[in-house]
């Protein structure tokens, strides 16, 4: 058994682009990748791979899945087995022991810690929102920075009020338990009781890749308190600074999309370069970057430009941590800001238009950048210019193609004026030295951990007994989490928005429906259990389920569903995505199913119907005829409203 957060960490790690281009060349296509299926064959590509999704589908033979799945697919491996190759891979230790009551306790814990963390950012931006003091304090210190409602909404900046423990109560109230309150840091305890960590912050919540809140930072706003600017969450069994990248959850996509990530130091950078329109963009929170969350970026892109404040020496005090970077692979670029200015007052001084020019045009290649800086100080001293050499020579060895550190060595050699020969032979001293982990590559058989044997279990995805099943756990995969207008009372013409999960869990359990499909069922059943619970499904939740059969069905739903997006798009005379109609859509399916589900009925019905015919039981027929009767009377009523539905 690995237990749930080693799953968590290697999915996080197993980059699907990475794995998959280990066994078949991948092509850029858009935001995708592109390339011939390993699982059958053909010779026009049909093979896809989406690295904001984390996922592959192949639309010839319909294989799909996260890149666990692909490994077990490929390797013929079954899904412990796959979670320790790809461990291996990225060098994850795996403690291999089955689940104790005590880590069954654990796994309990995240979940309850991340249902609180979610709690409490709904309290604290109801108090930013509408509460008194949110508002008077809260809300009136972002407008006066220039910052937009809408910008705090994205973010769901929040308030904490300045009492002692309004939070805590509330949510003692609302029946969390204590523990979490302290575990999660949201509480502290001390000899006079609990109270509120953040009191009197206004509230940064951060958010995991998938949407998750894992913790909070909390500023204060009184200018003459002796406290930190910034409080953050403390480390704690969900937070864990060193794997977490403030943005990463608002800006992937953007990353995908542009092939790039902006790297900048604070919270409120972020902001404001999004309210500039630039959504590639996260923050080391402040500190220099770790390898995890280097490996985060490089999921999404090869690309990092970092926007430094123009201070000089906060520039010299960070250019090492640099070095983290290159040695992944990435291509590091630098922009230099004004003297003074960090990215969030910059963009506020400048136009979007100016502001986005300005990043383009003071793009530096940062080797380059580093071995200018270093040299304007070292002047004429030869003493001084050997350290300059020294120090370059470190970035450049650590980077792990041959091809860019040659063309870094020919191109330093110009700038430092030295003959290329000097430079090769520094930096193979250098890699000679270190022992280079072969991170990218695959570890040898012999090297991999001996693993108990274990029973193959073949995955057998379940038959799909109904299309309108598929199609409903499609929407609710795609959509859970998005909220449409409805309006429900007509001549009052008021209007409630709800989402499309609750709308499609109403709906099917008020009517008692089951799903025959064993696996849309216990995809289902979450929904139904977050529904009850008030919380929502995030985003990539079941792609990255730790049960393989389930990640599966997920990745192959959400591709079908990329597919038919892009047929809507196409074949409209006027763009319409399937967004834009969802509300009819998910009102369409619903009553497809009700309607297949009746017409199962009805068979049943009928079959039973003979059954007593055949026996002779008069009572039962009549009452099996009257039940017919009633059932075809509704399955009229679906059809009607089917039929005068203007449909997709
Ligand atoms: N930080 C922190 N603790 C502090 C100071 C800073 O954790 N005591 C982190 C925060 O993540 C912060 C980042 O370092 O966002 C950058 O710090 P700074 O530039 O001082 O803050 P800004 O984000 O720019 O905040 P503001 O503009 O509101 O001053
Ligand atoms: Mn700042």
């Amino acid at each position: 058994m690995i237990d749930h957060s080693t799953v968590d960490r290697i999915i996080d790690a197993a980059d699907i682009v990475e794995v998959v281009q280990d066994f078949v060349p991948l092509k850029k296509r858009g935001v995708n990748y592109l390339g011939l299926c390993p699982f059958h064959n053909e010779k026009t590509p049909s093979f896809t791979v989406s690295p904001s999704k984390g996922i592959f589908k192949c639309f010839g033979c319909g294989k799909a899945g996260n890149s666990v799945n692909f490994i077990m697919e490929h390797e013929r491996l079954t899904y412990p087995e796959a979670l320790r190759f790809l461990a291996s891979k990225y060098h994850i230790d795996i403690v291999e022991k089955e689940m104790t009551p005590e880590e069954g306790a654990k796994q309990n814990e995240r979940e309850s810690m991340m249902v609180l963390s979610s709690f409490a950012s709904r309290y604290f931006q109801e108090n930013l929102f509408q509460g008194e003091e949110g508002m008077a304090v809260g809300l009136s210190y972002f407008k006066e920075r220039g910052f937009r409602q809408d910008t705090l909404k994205k973010f769901e900046i929040g308030y904490c009020t300045d009492k002692r423990d309004a939070f805590t109560q509330a949510a003692l109230k609302a029946g969390y338990d204590k523990e979490y309150l302290v575990k999660t840091g949201l509480s502290i305890d001390n000899e006079n009781g609990l109270f509120d960590r953040f009191r009197g912050r206004v509230m940064f919540p951060i958010h995991s890749l998938s949407g998750q809140i894992l913790g909070f930072g909390g500023r204060v706003l009184k200018k003459e308190t002796k406290t930190a600017k910034y409080l953050n969450s403390p480390e704690s069994e969900i937070y864990h600074k060193s794997r977490i990248l403030y943005g990463i959850y608002q800006a992937r996509k953007a990353i995908s999309q542009f092939e790039k990530c902006y790297l900048v130091e604070g919270y409120t950078d972020v902001m404001s370069l999004h309210e500039a329109g630039i959504e590639n963009v996260v923050a080391s929170s402040g500190t220099s970057l770790t390898q995890e969350q280097v490996r985060l970026i490089k999921r999404f892109t090869p690309n990092i430009t970092i926007l430094y404040d123009g201070d000089a020496a906060g520039i010299k005090a960070s250019i090492r941590g640099i070095d983290i970077i290159l040695e992944e692979g990435l291509n590091v670029k630098i922009v230099l800001l004004p003297e003074g200015e960090d990215p969030d007052s910059f963009s506020k001084k400048r136009s979007n238009e100016d502001f986005t020019s300005y990043l383009k045009s003071n793009e530096v290649d940062f080797i380059k950048f580093k071995t200018n800086l270093l040299l304007k100080d070292s002047g004429n001293d030869p003493h001084e210019k050997a350290n300059v050499i020294k120090e370059i020579v470190r970035s450049i060895a650590v980077i792990p193609e041959t091809i860019p550190r040659t063309i870094y060595i020919k191109e330093c050699c110009l700038l430092l004026d030295i003959p290329e020969d000097i430079l090769y032979t520094e930096v193979n001293k250098l890699r000679k030295q270190k022992v280079f982990l072969e991170r990218n590559k695959y570890p040898d058989p012999k090297d991999l951990p001996v693993i108990p044997p274990e029973v193959k279990k073949e995955f057998v995805a379940h038959e799909d007994t109904l299309p309108s099943e598929r199609e409903i756990i499609r929407l609710l995969l795609k959509y859970s989490a998005k909220e449409y207008q409805r309006i429900t009372h007509k001549e009052e013409g008021s209007e409630e928005s709800i989402s499309v999960a609750d709308h499609i869990v109403t709906e099917i359990v008020s009517d008692e429906l089951n799903f025959e499909n064993p696996d849309y069922r216990r995809i289902f059943d979450e929904f139904r259990f977050a529904h009850e619970q008030g919380s929502i499904v995030e985003e990539l939740f079941f792609v990255r389920h730790g049960d393989p059969g389930i990640s599966r069905i997920s990745a192959d739903l959400l591709s079908d569903s990329e597919s038919l997006s892009r047929i809507w798009v196409t074949k409209q005379t006027y763009v319409e995505t399937e967004e834009t109609k969802l509300l009819h859509i998910v009102d369409d399916v619903i009553l497809k199913f009700k309607a297949d589900k009746i017409n199962d009925k009805i068979k049943e019905v009928m079959e039973e119907l003979k059954a007593a015919v055949n026996a002779g039981d008069q009572e039962k027929i009549v009452l099996l005829q009257r039940k017919d009767h009633e059932l075809k009377q509704v399955k009229k009523i679906i059809s009607k409203k089917l039929g005068d539905r203007i449909l997709l």
